[in-house]
């Protein structure tokens, strides 16, 4: 062990990003204490045990996050199933902060998108929020670009639609947690009231610029 940690110093492992905005920003939408616990809790132990799990093969030490999610079907048997959970929910917990963000709003632009490729804002919300519901159990919710197209998609637990074992694989311009961890503090079992409440602190901005830029 003590050489596996020689070839993966510490100064490589993965490291919790800072969330950008306090655990209060969202409120009343998204209450700061489950803000606090998502993230230096349920995120923070993505993060121990991905690193506990990169450790032990070296093969993968030199790769991005981005790299280990979306190779999960090359990678080692022994380590699969650690980076396809712990990775991934490294990378989807990363990726869903970012987009969150108080009083934005689509612009003319996003509006057209959204139009085009739903029929009308309201239906795409009608859309995202039939998929987040019926996630059973722990997952995601999506909106994925394939090539100029939007696509809502699922995953279960903490798989994306960048894994190459996704039955629908695309890149995410949009990702809400469903799993009761993000929720429950505030809306126990309510899940639909969470997913109404989402719409006000959807940071728009960030899912223009992930349409433009991926
Ligand atoms: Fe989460």
């Amino acid at each position: 062990m003590k050489e596996l940690v020689a070839l993966f110093p510490a100064n490589s492992a993965f490291e919790l990003p800072l969330l950008g905005y306090s655990f209060d920003a969202l409120e009343p939408f998204i209450d700061a204490q489950t803000m606090q616990i998502h993230h230096d809790k349920h995120h923070l132990a993505y993060i121990t045990k991905l690193n506990e799990a990169v450790v032990k093969e070296v093969s993968l030490q030199n790769q991005s996050l981005e790299q280990l999610v979306k190779n999960i079907s090359k990678h080692p048997e022994s380590i699969k199933t650690a980076i396809r959970n712990h990775g991934g929910g490294h990378w989807n917990h990363s990726f869903f902060w970012t987009l969150l963000k108080p009083n934005t709003k689509p612009s003319e632009k996003m509006e057209k998108v959204i139009t085009d490729n739903f029929g009308s804002m309201e239906q795409f919300k009608t859309n995202f929020e039939k998929a987040a519901m019926s996630v059973f159990g722990s997952g995601w919710a999506w909106v994925i670009k394939d090539g100029d197209k939007l696509a809502i998609t699922t995953s279960a637990n903490q798989d994306n639609p960048l894994m190459d074992i996704s039955a629908k694989q695309g890149t995410p311009v949009m990702g809400l947690d469903v799993w009761e961890h993000a929720y429950y503090l505030k809306y126990q079992n309510k899940r639909a009231d969470y997913l109404q409440a989402f719409w006000n602190v959807l940071n728009w901005n960030k899912v223009e610029e992930l349409y433009t830029t991926k």
